[in-house]
């Protein structure tokens, strides 16, 4: 198996939707542009989602049109549904996120429907997504837990992986949207989802709400997973998962990939450069390591 990790940035989706002032959008499209510039090879632009769910993203359209794009980086958009797939290919995404979760109480608050509604809304989405050669990665939420029913059990977590990887999905991204999770389970529901579905058409997605994301991807790389989704500046949180703070830092991330010798391509000083201006933009905290870097030079 190879040491190259493929870290997909989700800052300018998952970082900027739960923020309580309107970001403007030229500032978004500079994120994008700056995470793009420091060696990214995914950079999650924006959602295409109703707009009164996800106030801070309404200007989709706009923030994706703007992006000037670069050849070698992939820009994925979330959709929910049709109405956000031909939203989303109108201004030329040619990659898209579906969303879903392993429990049904933060299904229902965060998309409306149930998981099986969910998986049936995805099902036109997919077949056009395929139609039109677009890249589906498909999100299983709550995966180490949920803010309304608690416990998640790992064979739902599995169940609806292998739904969404069945239904087309290249890549499934496991997210434990509250943080709640910790080494040994993470590894245990990791290792129950790669029994079924190949490692490389996996991603993690932790939320480091708890400060165990770092050790959560350790763990879970060395199970065999090679994408792993963070947030510049540790920015981020799903207004419908109540008590949730941001993903990992993606400069915690690849200041420890680094270290570990498994190549990311993405360059530090930038990354570390660009997540003291957002979080300065936001009047957020710097990410540890960012910070670190930014004093040593
Ligand atoms: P609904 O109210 O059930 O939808 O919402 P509906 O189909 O009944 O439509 C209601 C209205 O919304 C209609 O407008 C539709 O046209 C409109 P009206 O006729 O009343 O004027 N509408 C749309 N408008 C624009 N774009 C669309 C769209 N769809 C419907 N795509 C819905 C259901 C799914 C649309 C809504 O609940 C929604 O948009 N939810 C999004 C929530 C969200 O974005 N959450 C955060 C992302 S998930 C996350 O953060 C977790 C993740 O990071 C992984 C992890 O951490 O675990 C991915
Ligand atoms: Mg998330």
């Amino acid at each position: 198996m190879t040491d190259h990790v493929t870290i997909v940035e989700v800052g300018p989706r998952d970082g900027l939707q739960n923020e309580p002032y309107t970001i403007p959008t030229e500032v978004k499209v500079e994120l994008i542009e700056r995470l793009a510039g420091c060696g990214l090879g995914v950079v999650e632009a924006t959602s295409f989602v109703a707009a009164p769910a996800i106030p801070q993203l309404a200007d989709a359209e706009e923030v994706f049109g703007r992006i000037e794009r670069k050849p070698d980086v992939r820009y994925p958009v979330l959709v929910p549904n049709i109405k956000g797939y031909d939203r989303a290919r109108a201004v030329g995404a040619d990659e898209i996120a579906v969303f879903t979760a392993a429990s049904e109480a933060f299904n229902r608050k965060n998309i409306n429907c149930s998981i099986s509604e969910s998986l049936e809304r995805f099902a036109p989405v997919l077949e056009k997504a395929r139609a039109d050669n677009v890249r589906v990665r498909g999100y299983v939420s709550t995966v180490l837990g949920c803010p309304y029913q608690g416990e998640v059990p790992v064979a739902e977590v599995v169940r609806v992986a292998e739904a969404l990887h069945e239904a087309g999905c290249a890549e499934i991204s496991l997210g434990d949207t509250i943080g709640v999770g910790t080494p040994k389970k993470a590894r245990v529901m990791f290792e129950a989802v790669a029994a079924s579905i190949p490692a490389e058409q996996l991603a993690v997605h932790f939320h480091d709400t708890y400060g165990q994301a770092l050790a959560n991807i350790y763990t879970c790389l060395d199970a065999g997973v090679r994408v792993v989704d963070s947030s510049v500046a540790g920015l981020g949180g799903c207004p419908y998962a109540r008590g949730a703070t941001g993903n990992v830092a993606t400069e915690d991330v690849v200041f420890m990939l680094d270290g570990m010798g498994m190549p990311t391509g993405v360059d530090l000083e930038p990354l570390a450069r660009t997540g003291d201006w957002i979080a300065g933009e936001l009047g957020r905290p710097r990410s540890r390591a960012g910070q670190a870097i930014l004093k040593r030079n």
